[in-house]
């Protein structure tokens, strides 16, 4: 399976914050946003990976994970020219996916819970199998989401994207599997009447094929909001917080590389040396020394 991160978008909502920076690119916490998609594509065990972003931002991508195999991943890049909408990635990716199953991650969703890594794998499993894997997860404030409704029996009635009158209070959270048949289907996908082609079509092309599958998430998991600057903060709190409390970090990337054994403990450790003068190096130091 490969791995897509949508990391492009103009980013308005955080003006003037991402007037020059990528939205992505700014840190939650301790460490860029686009670290925490990353981390969920490696535990779903994905090493090929394309980062899409804007024709600015693209090199500052690059710049910060090459070709990515310092974290024992390949990395490649394509740059988004419009933001055309979310669908645009398997466009884009065509030639990168070939004929494999794929699994899109939006660069700004932060998720974190117990379990994560089991759901990631079952989720992969279903995809390469066939049709698609999507997931629910009950919001307060469902309009800015796509929505999923089920029936009593669990079955998925509708999809909609940003209704006004949302049918349940289940948002689809920006990370979706699928087999190859994706690629097709977003070529087909007419834009909406906001002009963007959407991941909510996609979606509905497969529960029209009855190959739509969609894992709930419960409260225990965290899917945190950064599309404000409050929800930038109370993310980054989060995290510290989380971090704070267990000594273990969120979403880091050089530990989930070495603990998936991508990297040796030695090239770990030399991670850390370059990054010492931070608490987040000398996290990757200490890691490095937890079997002596
Ligand atoms: O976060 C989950 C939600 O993401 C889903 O519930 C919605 O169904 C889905 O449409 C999407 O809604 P958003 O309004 O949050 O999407 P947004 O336009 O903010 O884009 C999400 C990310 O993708 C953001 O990091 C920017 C990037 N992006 C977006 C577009 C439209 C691109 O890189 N290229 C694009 O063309």
């Amino acid at each position: 399976m490969k791995g897509i991160i949508l990391a492009g978008g103009r980013g308005t909502r955080l003006y003037p914050n991402t007037i020059a920076v990528s939205k992505q690119l700014l840190p939650i916490y301790d460490k860029p946003l686009i670290y925490y998609p990353l981390s969920v594509l490696m535990l779903a065990n994905i090493r090929e990976i394309l980062i899409i972003s804007t024709p600015e931002d693209t090199p500052n991508y690059e710049r910060l994970f090459k070709d990515g195999s310092r974290l024992g991943l390949k990395i490649d890049y394509k740059v988004q020219e419009k933001p055309r909408g979310l669908a645009d990635a398997f466009i884009l990716g065509a030639d990168f996916i070939g004929n494999d199953s794929v699994c899109l991650v939006l660069g700004d969703n932060v998720f974190y819970g117990q379990s994560f890594s089991f759901f990631l794998s079952d989720a992969r499993k279903k995809a390469e199998e066939g049709g698609a894997v999507i997931f629910g997860y009950p919001v307060a404030n469902p309009k800015e989401f796509g929505v999923v409704e089920f029936d009593e029996n669990n079955k998925v009635i509708s999809l909609e994207e940003k209704p006004e009158n949302p049918k349940s209070n289940y948002a689809v959270p920006g990370l979706y599997f699928y087999d190859n048949e994706v690629v097709k289907i977003a070529e087909e996908i007419k834009p909406s009447p906001r002009g963007e082609i959407e991941i909510t079509d996609i979606n509905r092309t497969y529960l029209e094929r009855d190959m739509l599958n969609v894992t709930l998430m419960g409260r225990g998991m965290a899917w945190l909001d950064t599309g404000s600057p409050r929800g930038m903060l109370k993310a980054s709190e989060f995290v510290q917080t989380v971090q704070d409390m267990q000594g273990y970090y969120i979403s880091c990337i050089e530990e989930i590389a070495w603990r998936m054994k991508y990297i040796s403990t030695e090239s770990l450790r030399a991670i850390g040396e370059e990054l010492k003068m931070t608490d987040y190096g000398k996290y990757l130091i200490s890691l490095s020394e937890e079997n002596k």
